[in-house]
């Protein structure tokens, strides 16, 4: 049915009689109260007369639209009420899909939605609404192809270019210039963010080829790049030594530009002499002295070690530092208070060890304090291996006491922690000691009177 245009004020017809100029009363049709309608005659509602329904906008009757009035005073068909109307199916767009609703009726909305790779143009409403005429409102073009950035890096290009467009889904394959090295992916593909996944690789700098080595070799093949950070390790054929440093590194000293850390090592034939040294032992054995081993020398006993215990092979095959000696222990001349040399002859600045030597004490003194080198009027000394003398024996003034060794005792006693009364009893037996020793000096001293 079709949908009637045109508007018309509030109808308030309740007219049911019609006064006829002639006084006769005619029947007429009641005029029906429609909801969002009217119904509007076409000629006039007396019997015979015919009524077309009309909606407000928006609606459409239920029904047939047009009616015709009765001599019974009835409508026929019955007049139909006014009900929404709807909307045809909403359009499709390109690249989007709708929220899944099926009744269209005017004023309800679609919302539209992007597919996967591809965005809404900014501004754009994704909503369209049923107008009361039954036309959607003005459908708009929302979605477009998601573009990732053009793939620029410096130092390098994307290859095989078939088209300019960096719209979802395209791939690219990118390539370094020469003397740089790609860090990152080769490929990359845009993805639905607008982002190339994995990220566009950069380029970077390169140090140039290593430098190759007489008699040796290096761990780099001839294709290899070399970036920041590359180690090439050298090594030397069989038998040579490699002087210098194994390893260089590509590196860079202003930050801008790269180079080897170094120059390459060198590959020698390098051979220390085996070295002996005589009187002393090396540690570990070895036979085999080739550059950098190094060695530690010790002394046989008697001997002591002069220079540098451990030395190593240098690169011009000699000992670094040089090898030590091992030199025959000696004693420092001996020294005895009040004594001497029995033998003038024995008197020297250095004694070796073994060496044996006899004292005397001067006139007016005599060995005492109980050293095993002490015999009645000789002392004898030997110089030990360790370049340390015997207890040197001991002159002290005729008739008198030891005092000082007896002090001596009785400090150490202290030191060692003995208890007080036994140091109690000590210093008494001391004390008697002395005044034994004063009695003897006056006994003597008296005897000479007498004499
Ligand atoms: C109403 O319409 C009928 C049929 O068309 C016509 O005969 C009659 O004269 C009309 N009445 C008036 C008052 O116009
Ligand atoms: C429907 O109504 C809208 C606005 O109310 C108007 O712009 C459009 O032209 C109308 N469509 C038709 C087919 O009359
Ligand atoms: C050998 O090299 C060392 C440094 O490693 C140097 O001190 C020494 O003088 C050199 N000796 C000779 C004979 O060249
Ligand atoms: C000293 O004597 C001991 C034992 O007689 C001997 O083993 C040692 O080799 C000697 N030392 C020297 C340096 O003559």
């Amino acid at each position: 049915m079709r949908a009637l245009r045109g508007l018309m004020g509030p109808l308030l017809a309740v007219a049911v009689l019609v006064l006829q100029p002639a006084g006769s009363l005619e029947l007429q049709c009641q005029v029906p109260l429609i909801a969002h309608g009217r119904l509007r005659p076409v000629h006039n509602f007396t019997s015979g007369g015919a009524a077309m329904v009309e909606c407000d906008a928006g609606y459409v009757p239920a029904g047939t639209g047009t009616v015709r009035c009765l001599s019974s005073g009835r409508w026929q068909p019955r007049v139909p009420a006014c009900v929404p109307g709807r909307c045809p199916s909403p359009p499709a767009l390109s690249y989007a899909d709708r929220s899944p609703q099926r009744e269209f009726l005017v004023g309800s909305t679609v919302t539209y939605f992007c597919r996967n790779g591809y965005t809404m143009i900014p501004e754009v409403s994704p909503t369209i609404t049923c107008l009361k005429n039954f036309t959607w409102s003005s459908i708009p073009t929302l979605c477009q192809m998601v573009q990732c950035p053009n793939p620029t890096i410096s130092h390098g290009q994307e290859i095989n270019v078939k088209d300019a467009k960096y719209t979802f889904g395209r791939q690219a394959a990118f390539q370094c210039d020469p003397g740089y090295v790609l860090w990152g992916s080769r490929r990359a593909q845009c993805g639905s963010d607008g982002t190339w996944s994995p990220p566009v690789p950069f380029c970077d700098k390169v140090c140039d080829p290593p430098p190759q080595i007489t008699s040796g070799q290096h761990t780099a093949s001839r294709s290899d790049l070399f970036p920041y950070g590359y180690e090439v390790k050298y090594s030397c054929a069989a038998g040579l030594s490699l002087i210098g440093d194994e390893s260089i590194y590509c590196t860079s000293t202003d930050g801008e530009n790269l180079g080897w850390s170094g120059s390459a090592p060198e590959c020698r034939v390098v051979r220390c002499p085996r070295p002996d040294v005589e009187h002393g032992r090396m540690a570990p054995p070895r036979h085999t002295f080739p550059y950098g081993v190094s060695v530690r020398f010790s002394c046989d006993e008697g001997f002591v070690l002069r220079g540098d215990a451990e030395t190593w092979c240098a690169a011009n095959s000699t000992w670094q530092p040089p090898l030590p000696s091992c030199v025959p222990v000696q004693c420092p001349e001996p020294q005895v208070v009040n004594g001497r040399l029995k033998n003038a002859r024995d008197s020297k600045t250095r004694y070796p060890a073994n060496t044996t030597v006899t004292f005397e004490c001067l006139h007016g003194y005599h060995f005492s304090g109980g050293g095993p080198a002490a015999f009645g009027d000789t002392g004898t000394a030997t110089c030990l291996a360790d370049g340390k003398w015997t207890p040197l024996p001991k002159c002290k003034k005729q008739g008198e006491a030891d005092i000082c060794e007896e002090v001596g005792d009785i400090k150490a006693a202290f030191e060692c922690g003995v208890p007080m009364e036994e140091v109690r009893t000590l210093l008494e037996v001391q004390k008697l000691f002395l005044e034994i020793q004063k009695l003897k000096v006056e006994l003597g001293l008296s005897n000479k009177v007498i004499l």
